[in-house]
């Protein structure tokens, strides 16, 4: 492989930046030229493309979203989209590329892959953590520390009123984000797409409390869970009328802003390994990090895994907020 191309796909995630300056250096390093590909696959469609530098990607670590820009591209899951794709990269005498996203990316880079005589390596960009074979995905860290940021200043006018408040993070599908930000917070309750919602024992568990006099604040669910903020506030307010609550939805706050250390030595890493992966003929592959070792998993079985949520995580939200 002499002559890559990079691309973000999907999602923007902090630490995007990092893992394409991670790529277009690893490859310049290595003899390589190195192309970017603006708005994922759209832009390959487009034939947005264009030679990088070693300075193109100067000052660019410590950014939130993407210079190369993202997109959602519906025309790449069309054959005749991925074949006017091919045809630009061939122009250019593209041969391998490397592409930050989530699963919907990868499975666009694996369809991609089979059809035509292009290695790709993939790299997991997500705040959703939802690719199986890795722990870590680029933006987790960061989206999670801007939640649990986001979720103490509500903690705090929660706690002045004696409100209870809902509060709704992203993560599509998965329960992480929520997991994650409702532990490191403190919440009362984590609700998640992952486990089924018992509205009977979240108020059962709120009368318990309140009898005790224990101040019930947080609650935090997960955008995909099967009610949501504001349905679970409705059904609440009529079950507990004595209860002032509110909704807070975060929203997309959680997936800007710098990213944090953790994510940008992540994206580092792995776009080293991504580079390391063309040269050495470890092709259509996604990189993930499993106890803090590099993992090279093939986009076929990367397409078709979820993660799970162990019961022992929802052990810990229970005994904690006791
Ligand atoms: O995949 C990242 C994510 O932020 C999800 O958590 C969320 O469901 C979705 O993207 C929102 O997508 P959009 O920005 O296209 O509305």
């Amino acid at each position: 492989v002499t002559k890559i191309g990079v691309l973000t796909s999907g999602g923007d995630a902090p630490g995007m930046n990092a893992a394409i300056r991670a790529v277009v250096r690893t490859g310049i390093y290595n003899g390589m030229e190195v192309y970017g590909i603006l708005r994922g696959y759209s832009g390959m469609i487009d034939g947005d493309i264009f030679k990088m530098e070693s300075k193109s990607v100067a000052n660019i670590i410590q950014r939130g979203g993407t210079i190369l820009k993202t997109a959602r591209c519906k025309e790449f899951f069309t054959y005749e989209g991925r074949e006017k794709a091919y045809s630009n990269l061939k122009k250019l005498g593209i041969n391998g590329l490397v592409i930050i996203g989530g699963d919907g990316s990868f499975r666009g880079a694996q369809i991609f892959s089979n059809e035509f005589d292009i290695p790709c390596i993939g790299l997991p960009g997500t705040i959703d953590k939802d690719i199986a074979g890795t722990d870590f995905t680029i933006g987790f860290d960061t989206a999670v520390n801007t939640a649990v940021e986001a979720i103490d200043k509500v903690r705090d006018t929660a706690d002045a009123h004696d409100r209870l408040f809902i509060i709704e993070v992203m993560g599509r599908d998965s329960g992480y984000i929520a997991l994650h930000s409702g532990i490191a917070t403190g919440a009362e309750n984590i609700l998640i797409p992952e486990r089924r919602t018992d509205i009977e024992d979240i108020i059962n568990a709120l009368a318990e409390k309140q009898g005790r006099k224990k101040l019930v604040n947080i609650i935090v669910v997960a955008e995909g869970e099967e009610f949501g903020a504001t349905e679970l506030s409705k059904i609440m307010t009529e079950r507990m009328p004595e209860q002032e609550i509110r909704v807070c939805i975060l929203g997309h706050i959680q997936r800007g802003g710098a990213p944090t250390c953790f994510d940008r030595l992540i994206a580092s890493r792995m776009g080293y390994a991504a580079v390391e992966c063309l040269m050495e003929g470890r092709f259509n592959v996604f990189v993930g990090i499993v106890n803090n070792r590099m993992h090279y998993i093939p986009l076929d079985e990367a397409v078709k895994k979820k993660q799970k949520i162990g019961e022992d995580w929802m052990k810990i939200v229970k005994i904690l907020s006791s």
